[in-house]
């Protein structure tokens, strides 16, 4: 089987780190060609050194980190220690990583990469702030036709938004660079909260990781348990939604996954509803097509999926 050569751009984050478990356990379906922290969650300095810890966990000390975007393209940088602690990865005690990040920086990595490998060959995963991909696509247009997917976690429709009344985190802290992103012809498949709310992290599902026994998987229970806390008080559900992941379930299994190809449109200018992805699912607008939003997820299989990679570590 032919394996998908990947970027995974992050801002880590407990679920990011989820993600980047799933993905390093899987290396017989995915290559991971770099890993690319921006700021998100925590500072640039946190993302960058959580990066390094959970690809220390998984036991990849090789893997390439870069580090990219210190603040979104003309905003304040908006954090969100609230959920994931100062750290970004609070809840679970390790050591300060050994790997370093790599000399060159994100954007040119990313650049360099799309321009060095086969047009349509390399994907694109976002579990942050789109600022790094925007950049890059800024600073060499010419490489948005050579990307095969941009596969992202980020927006919502039905579901509203989770850091305001209608926007998501991670188009909210940088709208101006989704807008970038959504506008440059990329296809791109939508992870947002309308699928991710329905991955929530019950006990149930939570015991069946922990009775892997391995270090890692008793880690992202620890981490677990600190990040679910925040969505728990906040929705009074069994568990929190496990976000990012989904971007890695993807492309491991997308029969999980169902949705619609629809034109999706950020709002950056309404102090009241911007970094909104106003999804056009009803295609009443007319508009273009340009994102795959994805509206329902086989939550079981993707916590079998998520648990059965994650024991592999
Ligand atoms: O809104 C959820 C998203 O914002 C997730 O990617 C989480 O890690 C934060 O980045
Ligand atoms: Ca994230």
């Amino acid at each position: 089987m032919q394996r998908r050569k990947i970027i995974i751009d992050t801002d880590p984050g407990q679920d990011d780190a989820a993600a980047i478990m799933l993905a390093l356990a899987s290396p017989d379906e995915l290559d991971v060609l770099g890993l690319t922290a921006v700021a998100g969650n925590v500072p640039l300095s946190f993302t960058s050194r959580n990066l390094r810890i959970v690809c220390e966990l998984c036991g990849r000390p090789d893997a390439k980190v870069y580090e990219g975007a210190l603040k979104p393209l003309n905003r304040p940088q908006v954090t969100a220690e609230h959920v994931h602690g100062k750290t970004g990865l609070d809840g679970a005690e390790l050591p300060e990583p050994t790997m370093v990040a790599q000399e060159q920086n994100a954007i040119d990595f990313i650049i360099e990469t799309l321009r060095r490998e086969p047009e349509g060959t390399v994907t694109l995963c976002t579990l942050g702030p789109l600022t790094n991909i925007a950049m890059a696509l800024t600073k060499a247009p010419d490489i948005a036709s050579r990307v095969q997917e941009l596969v992202m976690m980020g927006g919502g429709l039905f579901e509203g938004g989770n850091i305001t009344p209608a926007a998501e985190f991670n188009i909210y802290v940088d709208p101006e660079a989704a807008k970038i992103v959504f506008g440059a012809g990329i296809p791109v498949v939508m992870m947002p909260l309308d699928v991710t709310h329905q991955l929530l992290t019950t006990k149930a599902r939570v015991e069946k990781i922990a009775a892997l026994g391995n270090r890692p998987s008793q880690v992202l229970v620890e981490w677990l348990a600190f990040f679910e806390r925040f969505d728990i008080e906040k929705y009074g559900s069994d568990g929190g939604p496990l976000h990012d992941p989904s971007v890695i379930a993807y492309l491991l299994k997308p029969d999980l996954f169902t949705g619609r190809h629809c034109n999706v449109e950020i709002e950056t200018e309404s102090e009241l509803t911007v970094g909104m992805t106003v999804a056009d699912w009803w295609g009443v607008t007319g508009r273009t097509a340009n994102a795959t939003f994805m509206r329902h997820v086989d939550a079981d299989g993707f916590f079998e999926l998520l648990t059965e990679r994650v024991g592999r570590l």
